[in-house]
């Protein structure tokens, strides 16, 4: 099982004062340190956490496998075929929201996304779909020549801590089963995500199909927590230097 990890917060950091500390490229060189087999970076519309520089230093240093989340607008279709991450993962983005809410919906974006593929595609791009866990998206996202689907997990997220307390097998973890097998039967390179956790992760790492996991705000919410500690023990070492 392959972990992509999500460094958009260390980005959040870093912009709540302009700063250049964290370190975008030291965050994705210890990420890989601990077992990350790709980067992933979101940029946003409204460049709120990574910037257009820290993708292009990401795919500059050669060093990572760089997943780019990111809307299917011109700008960014451009951007992307410059830039060439190994993998683009188109979702949808709302100004408004704290985060992506929910899947694509092909329905209603089939054309656009198709011909966002289409151009990806010529630029040699691997395309990845970020999906609600519903069979019957997947006709669509083939229509759409995808490469890869992702599965949102957001619902399967929320629905643990209820679900799970009552020890009913629950309903989301279900759909995201039969939904990673029937894309993977259809030939898709099967990736989820999103709002998964150290304690929710096991029950979805467990679905064979599945061979990417991009997660992100609970893994930097950790590092913060397990590398206090240490920071504040050199800054207490600095303070007694003096
Ligand atoms: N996958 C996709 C497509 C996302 O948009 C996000 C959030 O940026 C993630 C995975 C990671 O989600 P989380 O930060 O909740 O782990």
């Amino acid at each position: 099982m392959n972990l992509g990890v999500n460094i958009d917060h260390v980005a959040t950091l870093r912009e709540a004062r302009k700063e250049q500390v964290p370190n975008i490229l030291q965050a994705a060189d210890l990420a890989y340190a601990g077992g990350a087999t790709s980067i992933t970076v979101h940029l946003r519309e409204d460049r709120r956490h990574i910037q257009d520089e820290d993708v292009i230093q990401l795919r500059k240093s050669k060093k990572f496998k760089l997943n780019l989340e990111m809307a299917a607008t011109a700008f960014m279709i451009k951007f992307a075929t410059r830039i060439g991450p190994d993998q683009v993962t188109l979702v949808p983005e709302k100004r408004q929201e704290l985060t992506t809410e929910g899947g694509l919906h092909l329905r209603k974006l089939w054309k656009r996304l198709r011909q966002s593929v289409q151009t990806l595609h010529r630029a040699k791009l691997k395309v990845s779909l970020f999906i609600n866990p519903e069979l019957e998206i997947l006709p669509i996202a083939k229509q759409i020549q995808a490469d890869a689907v992702e599965l949102h997990t957001g619902l399967y997220s929320l629905s643990f801590k209820q679900e799970h307390k009552q020890g009913s097998t629950p309903h989301a973890l279900n759909q995201i089963k039969i939904c990673a097998l029937l894309a993977y039967q259809m030939g898709f390179q099967v990736n989820a995500g999103h709002g998964l956790t150290y304690q929710n992760v096991g029950q979805v790492a467990r679905i064979a199909e599945i061979q990417e996991l991009n997660i992100g705000h609970d893994i930097v919410a950790r590092a913060v927590l397990v590398g206090m500690k240490q920071a504040v023990h050199e800054m207490v070492q600095e303070i007694r230097r003096k």
